[in-house]
């Protein structure tokens, strides 16, 4: 059986990938914020095969704060000895700049900072699968210079499209350091060609 880690796996296609992979008879490990939503997920699962929710765990965390993502590896270590896929899904999109708590900007952290979080912190549990594979969903193919490395929480000038193509090009650097520390990953970094209608978490403007 395999272990599962999807972070936006309440929702979605997060939540999509989390129903396929009950489905498929593996345990799944749920990350976002609403337990309303994940046990809905298993509720909808519950009914044609009430086995397949005794595979699922839920961790509520904010990822869009660093310590959240640090306890969450935490949890999963704790938890589970080996981790054969994670799948990178969470997202909450903003139009305007957001400073968490933390002091750190919102979009940045969620869709990259934790994402390097969780990959980096988990190398020794993915490395004990026979497979290991993350999937990162963050579209692909950003422009090469989208990184500002002197303004990396935009807070000389915010746009989603500007925060957006530069944890884009994090994201696939970020593949390049995860293949290097553990040669035997498979990291895609992965969106879909066209809109897909999901819930579409946060202030997604008014073209989408
Ligand atoms: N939909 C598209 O057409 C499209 C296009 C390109 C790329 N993508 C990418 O595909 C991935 C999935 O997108 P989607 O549209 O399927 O997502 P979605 O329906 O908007 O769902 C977002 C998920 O992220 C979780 N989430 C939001 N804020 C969070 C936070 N602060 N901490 C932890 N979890 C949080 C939500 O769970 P809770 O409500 O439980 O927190 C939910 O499970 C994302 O990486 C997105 O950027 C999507």
């Amino acid at each position: 059986m395999k272990t599962v880690v999807i972070t936006g796996g309440t929702d979605g296609m997060g939540a999509a990938l989390a129903s396929h992979y009950l489905r498929e008879s593996e345990r799944v490990v749920v990350v976002g914020r609403s337990r309303v939503k994940f046990e809905a997920l298993l509720a909808a699962l519950a009914a044609d095969d009430p086995a397949t929710t005794d595979r699922a765990s839920f961790i509520a965390a904010d990822l869009s704060l660093t310590a959240e993502s640090r306890r969450v590896v935490e949890q999963i270590k704790a938890r589970h000895e080996r981790v054969d896929v994670l799948v990178l899904a969470a997202s909450f999109i903003r139009q305007k700049r957001h400073e968490t708590v933390e002091g750190h900007e919102a979009s940045w952290v969620l869709f990259f900072v934790s994402k390097y979080i969780l990959t980096t912190s988990l190398t020794s549990l993915l490395a004990d699968s026979d497979h290991p594979t993350v999937v990162n969903i963050s579209v692909p193919g950003a422009r090469v210079e989208a990184i500002d490395f002197d303004d990396l929480e935009s807070v000389r000038c915010f746009s989603f499209i500007r925060s957006n193509a530069q944890q884009r090009r994090a994201n696939e650097l970020l593949g390049i350091l995860a293949t290097v520390e553990n040669p035997t990953l498979a990291y895609l970094t992965w969106g879909p060609r066209r809109l897909v209608k999901t819930s579409f978490a946060g202030d997604v403007g008014w073209v989408m």
